[in-house]
């Protein structure tokens, strides 16, 4: 492959493209990079460019928010003349976001080869907006790399052939070992010693206002014991506001940069998230997880990591975190190829090819 095109355009998608950047660079591919503008704030999107030295984007397509519908047309309507004038040889998507399946359907359609980056994860929950852009995505590319042996599993099941599926590990991995030293160096100053980390965005927990509410008065119960530290997604914010929920005894912070949200992840007795990326972050750094989602498409967090599901239990909820307030907290281990080099086995496929 002489000329690689990537597409990132939401915040997971920066720690996933950057080192693949990276590593493409040192073996001196030609790159061309588009920033669909999906997410914009500067807390968003700007600042992970900063810290992960993504170099500036090539486009920026600047679609913003709409309806998902919207918000896909418009990035398809952008990005095909930018395909039309390139030629890459190949694209390169990444994760499951509407960005990720917008350019692929682009690409599959001007049948410029597409390469997916985490491939294969299911949740088996068609509900989930991003379990649609996974299966689409998957199925239109020609090159799978896959973070994990059971989204293998998951691809052949579904009839990819074999010889498309390179289980290379977790490339997120990758950003995040590069940059845990910068994160331990981080002063602690301003945060409480014990604390819990959370982070909520998913619409099944923010867009009903009773379910946001019940979710944040059982972490507020839990808070006296252990504080509870909340970098507010944009979407969440508008919601909390919108529904006029108390969070006096909340620390709630704008979203935050790379290495300051990990220096705190690190730090934490407990992350309580339905984010997917911080289920295996934290399943890496060896802190206990606590995801509020019924299933997840990351299944080897469960099986091997620190992760437990509580679903919408908030009873469980509120009895597990306990349980790591007493200092009884689920011990796992990092799965096989989340070692930080996964973007060099990536660009050493993509060399070859
Ligand atoms: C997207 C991804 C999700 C990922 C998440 C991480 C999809 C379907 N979802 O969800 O998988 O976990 O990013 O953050 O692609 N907004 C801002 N500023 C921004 C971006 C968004 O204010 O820079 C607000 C807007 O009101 C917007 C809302 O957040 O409507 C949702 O943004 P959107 O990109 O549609 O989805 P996310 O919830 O961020």
């Amino acid at each position: 492959m002489n000329h690689i095109l990537h597409v990132v355009g939401a915040r997971p998608n920066f720690g996933k493209a950057a080192p693949v950047l990276r590593g493409l660079r040192q073996r001196g591919i030609r790159q061309t990079l588009v920033h669909t503008g999906q997410h914009y704030d500067r807390n968003m999107s700007d600042v992970f460019f900063d810290e992960l030295e993504i170099p500036e984007p090539d486009f920026n397509l600047e679609v913003g928010s709409a309806s998902h519908a919207s918000q896909k047309a418009e990035i398809m309507r952008r990005f095909e003349p930018i395909v039309l004038e390139r030629k890459p040889d190949i694209t390169l998507v990444y994760g499951d976001v509407n960005s990720t399946v917008a350019a692929a359907l682009v690409c599959a359609k001007l049948l410029i080869p597409i390469g997916h980056v985490e491939a294969g994860l299911r949740s088996f929950d068609r509900t989930m907006p991003e379990e649609i852009n996974r299966m689409v995505t998957d199925r239109l590319s020609d090159v799978l790399f896959t973070p994990s042996e059971d989204a293998d599993a998951n691809l052949l099941r579904e009839g990819m052939p074999k010889e498309r599926i390179h289980f290379v590990g977790n490339v997120m991995i990758d950003s995040l070992i590069r940059l845990l030293p910068a994160a331990r160096r981080r002063s602690t100053n301003g945060f409480p010693a014990r604390f819990a980390l959370v982070t909520l965005h998913r619409p099944s927990n923010v867009d009903n206002g009773e379910n946001l509410r019940q979710i944040l008065e059982s972490l507020t119960r839990v808070s006296k014991g252990l504080s509870i530290v909340f970098p507010v997604h944009p979407r969440t914010r508008q919601r909390v506001a919108a529904f006029g929920i108390d969070t006096q005894n909340l620390h709630l912070l704008d979203p935050m940069p790379y290495v300051e949200f990990l220096s705190l992840q690190a730090r934490a007795e407990v992350v309580i998230t339905d984010s997917g990326g911080i289920q295996e972050e934290t399943t890496y750094l060896g802190v206990p997880c606590l995801t509020l989602r019924q299933n997840t498409e990351r299944p080897i967090t469960v099986t091997t990591g620190t992760n437990i599901l509580v679903g919408d239990d908030r009873k469980l909820l509120v009895s597990e975190l306990e349980k790591i307030v007493h200092g009884k907290k689920k011990e796992g281990i990092a799965p096989p190829f989340w070692d930080g080099h996964t973007s060099d086995r990536i660009a050493d496929i993509l060399q070859r090819m």
